[in-house]
């Protein structure tokens, strides 16, 4: 089986959020003697394609409208990955230093487009087109419907949702920008008299995932305006779990932390890592590490930090770092908070993949009071490193996390409340005093698997059910 990924996202190639991960790992998983797996993805000027080297494959013009772009394929010319990389270069629109901007809608058509007018020159065509989001989410309604592409349209086309929150609206006017197919059928792109290019993926695909079973569900009740559209489309609908890259984020031999460990010489590893940090930002070492990583969003719940963590830090009894970045004003309040909290707490604004790691290694919890999460995948990162999650009681971190009264490993808030998030943190604050109790959950916990086995096999049956149709 011949499977191609089409994604904005791939890690360590771009990384904005999870989808990165998830597009830089599950293909590595599918690869076996029975199966190839290979991501296409938009060429961007960053720091990966400004350090390595890439040869052209293919070079031609594509179309919007009545204007025409040219665009190469490229690919690495030196194997490092673990499977196959194709990068759509149209350098008027893709060729930029951002993955997202406020207005993608002509430079994602444009990648949408080149991939298929390539794949239209395959001589081995793919056995499953799987889509990511809505930045590809044209692609199963072209595959079906434009008349250029019919060639290609017994393909099985899947999509999966990595956030319903983004969907990929644009007007009724720009509808001559998709290569020509029957106006008849205009309605499956549209949702809400906007063209809806995620809306038009869940009519068009032959089988639409998430990346959590309760995120599946909560869809049906909460995804900005296509919640009747999931639930008529149930049939084809299922929540699959993300897995995480287990090479990657191994604490073992994790090349950007401070100290490797395994589970038996957890404590050790951690202090190391904790000290590190702790130095690094003027916090108290010998007070529990709370963290936060992650986008400063409405979704993700940040907006309360402020206020939680300017209680929580009141009586000196905990420490904090918030690594991130996002709204403006959420960044301008974690960052006047420094002066405040000093010797407890620091905000670390900006994206910094090493950090990151470095803060899985050696916080003591790591906080997650999300909205939204189709997924998460640093809840599952925080296990594996023996950091204890302090979750929202949602989405993917619903399937994940057991909370220490239900004989479980984490802390669960039901909602996204201050004074909750606050109970949670005094509750972890209570358990790390326990010390028997603490070490013994955290080295538990690394053991935890998260791998993408299961659910690389879970994909697999999904793509095999589609080809028998
Ligand atoms: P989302 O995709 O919604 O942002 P996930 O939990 O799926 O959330 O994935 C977030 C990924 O991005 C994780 O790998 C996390 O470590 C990483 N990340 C988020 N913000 C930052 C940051 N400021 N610096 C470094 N890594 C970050
Ligand atoms: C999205 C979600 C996140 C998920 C990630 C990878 O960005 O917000 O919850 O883990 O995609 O699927």
């Amino acid at each position: 089986m011949k499977i191609t990924h089409i994604s904005a996202e791939c890690y360590p190639i771009a990384k904005v959020g999870g989808l990165a991960d998830v597009v830089g790992a599950l293909p590595k998983y599918q690869q076996n003697k029975n199966n190839v797996a290979q991501v296409i993805m938009p060429f961007y000027n960053n720091k990966f394609t400004n350090e390595h080297d890439f040869e052209s494959l293919y070079e031609s013009e594509l179309k919007l409208d009545i204007i025409s772009y040219n665009y190469r394929v490229l690919t690495l010319k030196e194997n490092i990955l673990d499977f196959d990389v194709f990068f759509i270069d149209v350098p008027d629109l893709l060729f930029k230093d951002y993955v997202y901007s406020f207005d993608d809608t002509n430079r994602f058509l444009a990648f949408q487009i080149a991939t298929l007018d390539w794949m239209l020159t395959w001589k081995t065509k793919p056995s499953i087109i799987h889509c990511h989001d809505h930045h590809t989410s044209l692609i199963p309604f072209m595959l079906q419907e434009s008349f250029k592409y019919e060639s290609l349209n017994k393909i099985p086309v899947i999509l999966t949702i990595h956030n319903a929150q983004y969907q990929g609206w644009f007007s009724h006017e720009k509808a001559n920008l998709i290569p020509e197919f029957n106006p008849i059928n205009f309605g499956l792109l549209d949702w809400n008299y906007q063209i809806n290019s995620l809306a038009a993926a869940i009519k068009c695909a032959w089988a639409v995932t998430t990346v959590s079973p309760s995120y599946m569900e909560e869809l049906k009740e909460n995804a900005n305006g296509l919640e009747s559209l999931l639930s008529h489309e149930s049939a084809k609908c299922h929540g699959i779990l993300n897995g995480i890259d287990s090479e990657v984020w191994n604490p073992q031999t994790d090349e950007f932390i401070i100290k490797n460990y395994n589970n038996r010489t957890i404590k050790s590893g951690r202090e190391a890592n904790k000290k590190w940090l702790c130095e690094t930002f003027n916090l108290d070492e010998s007070k529990p590490l709370f963290a936060f990583i992650g986008r400063l969003v409405h979704e993700k719940g940040t907006d309360l930090l402020p206020e939680v963590l300017e209680k929580a830090l009141a009586n000196k009894e905990i420490s904090v770092l918030v690594l991130g970045s996002g709204s403006e004003e959420t960044q301008i309040q974690l960052k006047q908070l420094i002066a405040k909290h000093e010797n407890y707490y620091y905000a670390f604004i900006g994206y910094d993949e090493k950090l990151s790691h470095i803060i899985y290694a050696g916080a003591d919890f790591l906080l997650m009071p999300s909205r939204v999460e189709p997924c998460g995948l640093n809840q599952m990162y925080a296990l594996r490193y023996g950091t204890i999650p302090i979750v929202r009681n949602i989405g993917g971190l619903k399937d994940t996390i057991v909370d220490i009264e239900n004989d479980g490993f984490g802390f669960i808030h039901e909602d996204v409340e201050v004074n909750q998030i606050l109970h949670a943190i005094s509750r972890a604050t209570s358990f790390y005093s326990n010390k028997t109790k603490f070490n013994k959950t955290r080295k538990e916990i690394m053991e935890i698997d998260h791998s993408w086995y299961v659910s690389a096999n879970e994909y697999n049956n999904l793509y095999q059910s589609l080809l028998k149709k």
